[in-house]
This record gives structure tokens, C-alpha cells and sequence, in this order.
């Protein structure tokens, strides 16, 4: 007998609206972003100070890349789809490791940026999505969307557990100011996403690189994992 090996561009998921598959193709890896261990601290609150901007430093690095190269392919006719100056981070990072240097008594001038191999990967598999700009919507997607959803709930969680106050230096992360409701911010966005002319092989290509993006997520959780004895807090509850 002669078993077929699946053939990713024939898939009935990549027959349909773009979004769909993006989301559909990826619901297993989001459910291991969502509980992994490192998240699960975070949601519970037994993160404390410095772990929190250990995680932030590589936020930075990683939205520094995103955001460059979005800037740089604005124009382009895929990434001019997705891409919106109101998802920009990058301030909002810098103003959050501020204060989150702050709290754990530093400057941010003096915090040494931690060594991070999950970092680099992330940042290179980044540069490398100019090869084809499909690619860039994919870590666009990942990120912003991701920000819009589940983000949410670490703001509101940071903002019980530290005494922070939404939308401020601290919490501007989560903040998106030109965002009245993320809900039909992320509907428009995935319409967006639907309109454009893909054929199914390039939409694969697509969702191939979401999965990937959720495994750079996830290889960064499991690298902050590692030093999470040290930043252990007991949550305010
Ligand atoms: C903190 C843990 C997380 C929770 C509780 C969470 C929760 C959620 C929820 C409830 C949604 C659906 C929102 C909606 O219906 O519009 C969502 C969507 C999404 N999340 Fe997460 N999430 C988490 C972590 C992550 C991570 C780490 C990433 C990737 C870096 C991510 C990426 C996404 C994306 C791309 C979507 C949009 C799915 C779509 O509608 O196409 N999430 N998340």
C-alpha cells in the first residue's frame, strides 16, 4: 500500500478566506503558547519585576525587527494590507522598560541586555521574511493580533498585581491608543488579510510561517522558563 504524503496546497483549509486558515492552521501551537509555563506565571502574577523586564528586553529586540522591516515594506502590495503606524510598538516598549527598570531599582541605561539565543532566532527569522513579503505578514499577524487578544489580559493582570495604571509607562504595551475596540480593529484586519489575491500555495507558505512564529514564541518562553526560579513573586491574588 502506498501512503500519500499530505499535500499542504490542496488542503480544504487553504481553499478559504486567508484569516481562517491562519487562525485554524495554528489553534495547536496558540494553545501551547497560551499554557506554557512562562505564560501561566505571567497570567497567575509570579513574575515579579526584573523577570518581567527580562522579558520585555526581548520584546524590544524583537519589535525593533518587526517594525523596521514593516516600515521599510509598507508599500508593499501584500504587507499594505496589514500594515498600521497605530500597531506600532516599539515607543510603547521603550517607555515600559522605563519603568519596569525603575521598579527593579536600575537605570535602563545600566540594565545589561541578557544574552538571548530565542532572540536572535526570532529577530533573524524576521530579516529573512523580505524574501517574500507573505512571509512578513505572517510574523505581523502573530505579533499584533496576539497583542489585541490574549495581550490584553497580561496588561490587566500586571496592572492588579504592580499597582499600574492602563494606557501609562508600565503598561503602554498594551495600549493602543488609535485602537478604540480591538474587536472590530481585528475583524477589519482579517477581512484585509481575506481580500488579498493568494493562491493556496502561497496562503500554505503563510500559515507555515504563523506555525513557525508560534514556535519562536514559544522557544523564547521556554528560554525565560529556565531563569524563572529567579523571578518568582507571590501573587497578590
Ligand atoms: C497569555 C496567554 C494568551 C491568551 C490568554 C490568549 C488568548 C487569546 C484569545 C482569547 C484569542 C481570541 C480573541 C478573539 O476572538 O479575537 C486569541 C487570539 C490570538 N492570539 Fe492569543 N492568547 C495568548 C497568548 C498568545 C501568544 C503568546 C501569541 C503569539 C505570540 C498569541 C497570538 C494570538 C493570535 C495571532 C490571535 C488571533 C487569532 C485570530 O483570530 O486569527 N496569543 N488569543
Amino acid at each position: 500500500m502506498t501512503v500519500q504524503a499530505p499535500n499542504r496546497a490542496s488542503s480544504p483549509l487553504l481553499d478559504g478566506p486567508l484569516s481562517v486558515a491562519m487562525r485554524e492552521g495554528s489553534q495547536l501551537e496558540h494553545r501551547a503558547a497560551e499554557t506554557a509555563r512562562f505564560t501561566t506565571a505571567l497570567l497567575e502574577g509570579r513574575v515579579d519585576e526584573s523577570g518581567y523586564l527580562d522579558y520585555l528586553l526581548r520584546l524590544r529586540r524583537i519589535y525593533g525587527a518587526l517594525e523596521t522591516i514593516g516600515a521599510q515594506l509598507a508599500e508593499d502590495p501584500l504587507v499594505t494590507a496589514v500594515y498600521d503606524t497605530a500597531l506600532v510598538r516599539r515607543e510603547a516598549l521603550e517607555a515600559d522598560l522605563g519603568r519596569w527598570a525603575e521598579l527593579t531599582g536600575v537605570e535602563l541605561a545600566n540594565v545589561v541586555e541578557p544574552s538571548s539565543p530565542a532572540t536572535d532566532a526570532y529577530v533573524e527569522r524576521i530579516a529573512a521574511s523580505t524574501g517574500w513579503s507573505g512571509l512578513y505578514i505572517a510574523h505581523h499577524y502573530t505579533r499584533y493580533l496576539g497583542d489585541l487578544s490574549g495581550g490584553q489580559a497580561i496588561g490587566r493582570i500586571l496592572a492588579r498585581e504592580f499597582d499600574l495604571t492602563a494606557g501609562e509607562p508600565g503598561l503602554a504595551f498594551y495600549a493602543f491608543p488609535q485602537i478604540s475596540k480591538p474587536k472590530p480593529y481585528k475583524d477589519r484586519y482579517r477581512a484585509r488579510l481575506d481580500a488579498l489575491e493568494l493562491d493556496s500555495a502561497d496562503k500554505g507558505r503563510i500559515v507555515d510561517e504563523v506555525k513557525h512564529t508560534f514556535g519562536l514564541n514559544q522557544a523564547l518562553f521556554e528560554e525565560l522558563d529556565k531563569t524563572l526560579h529567579e523571578h518568582v513573586r507571590v501573587p497578590r491574588g
